[in-house]
């Protein structure tokens, strides 16, 4: 099969389109024929060797975690697919990845796609969403009616959050650039804030649940805009617990899980019309370095999605 893989850490240059041998699914696994692949800033960040004493990933490694594709084969016990089912899922990031024809992956990392989604567009769904839907709802207990500030509303995990919140019946503020400021409203954001022109805690008060994407300064000065017993959670950096406890509020830092229940969950809000993923750049897989670029860039609006099957784009435009 065709695959980008590293061979080393280091910068986008390392990532090599080459043949690689197809993997086999093992008992409770299946064997996936990806159609297309999400790309998400921990692509870049394996690639620069800044999870190496975390992950304990071998070379040649295949990267990215996000993926669309159609059950090929199943390894011995799978019970919840069958071959031929189009799945979507975030397989375990401290395995080989989607960049590639094939992967073999945990079926319970999967569930069957949104049916009114693309092979692309769904396979830029898994990671940013689950970590948005983790990080409201299961860390920060989200409640309809609360004060939500989604910093990078316009970024992958961001715009999948605001919408979430959204349905979930939240007030939300989100921060992002001028540019992005119609994106925003058009997400559903009550308040946009545009961080080049004001700053974010003159705008949001009383908030009940920070969502930080970006860390250092924007973490630190996001405490003064949390009401007694709110939360920040971050992405990107261990929040303070000393800070946390002197405010009388909760903090903590999420790492997002697989969990195919949570996505057969988005799908099915997915399919309803009331989350939809933006798609900035497809890519073809060969390419791939010039998505890490973009990605890179610190300023992709939505996603970035890989087209590893159908390289010509015709199917997804004949379909939704
Ligand atoms: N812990 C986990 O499990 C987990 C999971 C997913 C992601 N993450 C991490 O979370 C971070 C965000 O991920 P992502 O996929 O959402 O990234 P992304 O898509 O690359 O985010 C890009 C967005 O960030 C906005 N932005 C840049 N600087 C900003 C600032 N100072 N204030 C507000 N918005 C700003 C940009 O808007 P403008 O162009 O308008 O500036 C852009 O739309 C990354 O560091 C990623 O590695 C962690």
């Amino acid at each position: 099969m065709k695959a980008i893989r590293i061979h080393n850490y280091g910068g986008p240059e390392t990532l090599k389109y080459e043949d690689a041998p197809r993997p086999k699914p093992q008992a409770g696994e299946v064997l996936i024929r990806v159609h297309a692949a999400g790309v998400n800033p921990i692509d870049w960040k394996v690639r620069e060797g800044e999870m190496k004493d975390f992950w304990p990933h071998k070379f040649p490694l295949i990267l990215g975690w996000d993926l669309s594709g159609v059950v090929e084969k199943l390894g011995r016990g799978v019970s919840r697919f069958k071959i031929g089912d189009e799945v979507y899922g975030l397989p375990d990031p401290t395995r080989g990845g989607a960049y590639a024809d094939f992967i073999a992956a945990r079926e319970s990392e999967f569930s069957l796609k949104p049916k009114s989604l693309h092979h692309i567009r769904a396979g830029a769904v898994p990671l940013a969403a689950l970590t948005a839907w983790q990080s409201l709802f299961d860390t920060g207990q989200l409640q309809p009616d609360q004060r939500v500030l989604i910093h990078a509303g316009s970024g992958g995990v961001g715009h999948f959050a605001v919408q979430l919140a959204k349905w979930k019946g939240a007030y939300v503020f989100a921060t992002a650039s001028t540019k992005n400021q119609d994106l925003l409203r058009k997400l559903g954001v009550d308040e946009p804030i545009d961080y080049t022109q004001q700053r974010f805690e003159d705008v949001a008060r009383n908030i009940d649940i920070v969502l930080d994407t970006i860390g250092g300064d924007t973490q630190e000065r996001s405490w003064s805009v949390l009401k007694k017993g709110g939360v920040l959670v971050s992405l990107v950096q261990p929040p303070s617990e000393e800070k946390a406890k002197e405010l009388g509020v909760r903090a903590a830092i999420i790492g997002a899980q697989p969990n195919g229940a949570q996505l057969a969950e988005i799908a099915k809000i997915i399919d309803s019309g009331k989350l939809a993923p933006i798609i900035d750049r497809i890519v073809p897989l060969s390419e791939a370095r010039r998505a890490h670029e973009l990605s890179q860039s610190g300023h992709t609006r939505g996603k970035i999605a890989l087209r590893v099957s159908n390289p010509d784009g015709t199917l997804e435009r004949k379909q939704p």
